[in-house]
């Protein structure tokens, strides 16, 4: 048996779809959500998803718009915009694009964004909530993970969730979100020893590695859940993921597409988290 695959950009297509109704009443009564989002420099691939997040915000109706700073704007330039954006009461949502030069130190840009208008969910009161169960902002990419497990009315309770991979950014708070969900979690990273032992008890597999194909249907345990977050590109200049599809989708029992997978869900719950902020119910 083949794994169904659960195609990520058909379901945030729809999410957005109904996004687009909540966005039409929230103008009816005079809010308009409005994200702002910030480039610093010229990287090619943050260029790109900075612009797929204005499209996708435009599409349901939410305002977007790209803050373009040189490379060379000093850290205390970029601060100052951050404060000047908290206090503008028209503005909801702000994202700064990550990576950041190297001379702007990230953890003191994403403390400064007012946790309200953290729609990254990035900052630290916001992950403190996330820990603690309580209400937040949810990080995107783990937020759209869950998402995409509870479409398919996929059990998490009880199940061994194993994620390879322990970013800020995706690792470590998707861990989290299944552990709130009653999974037992085992992080896996570089350091790990003896991976497959780990990854072939996994009832659900979240692969965050960015190394193209470096899992395949070996490190799976029959009928697994495998969510692959790598985004991976080719020396054709197409896109791969940390899974070997062909060989893992074998022996899945459902599992997430490069392209048109986790990538276009972690952009449906940017502009969620914008149209929470919007409604006044992020902290
Ligand atoms: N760079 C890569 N992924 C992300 C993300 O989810 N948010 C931000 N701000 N930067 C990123």
């Amino acid at each position: 048996m083949s794994a169904t695959v659960i195609n990520g950009k058909d379901l945030a297509q729809e999410l957005r779809n109904n996004m687009k109704e909540e966005v039409s009443e929230l103008k009816e009564k005079g809010i308009i959500p409005h994200l702002t989002v910030i480039l610093v420099g010229d990287n090619p691939a943050s260029k790109s998803y900075v612009n797929g997040k204005k499209k996708a915000s435009e599409e349901t109706g939410i305002v977007s718009d790209i803050i373009e700073l040189p490379v060379s704007t000093t850290e205390e330039e970029l601060l100052n915009l951050i404060k000047e954006l908290n206090q503008d009461v028209s503005v909801h949502g702000i994202l700064v694009q990550l990576p950041l030069p190297e001379h702007i130190k990230e953890e003191h840009i994403i403390e400064t964004i007012i946790p309200s208008k953290d729609v990254d969910g990035f900052h630290p009161i916001n992950i403190g909530r996330m820990m603690t169960g309580n209400d937040s902002l949810l990080p995107c990419t783990p937020y759209g993970i869950v998402t995409m497990l509870k479409s398919r009315n996929i059990t998490i309770q009880g199940k061994h969730a194993v994620v390879i991979g322990r970013s800020n950014i995706v690792g470590k708070p998707v861990g989290q979100l299944l552990l709130n969900e009653n999974a037992t979690v085992t992080y896996c990273h570089s350091k790990t020893r003896n991976l497959k032992e780990h990854t072939t008890r996994a009832d659900i597999l979240i692969v965050a590695i960015g190394i193209p194909n470096v899992i395949n249907r070996d490190h799976l345990k029959q009928d697994a859940v495998v969510i692959d977050v790598g985004i991976n590109r080719t020396d054709n200049g197409s896109l791969t993921g940390d899974v070997d599809f062909e060989s893992a989708k074998s022996k899945a029992s459902y599992i997430t597409p490069v392209p048109r997978g986790v990538g276009p869900m972690t952009i449906a719950m940017l502009l969620k988290n914008t149209i929470k902020a919007a409604k006044g119910l992020s902290i």
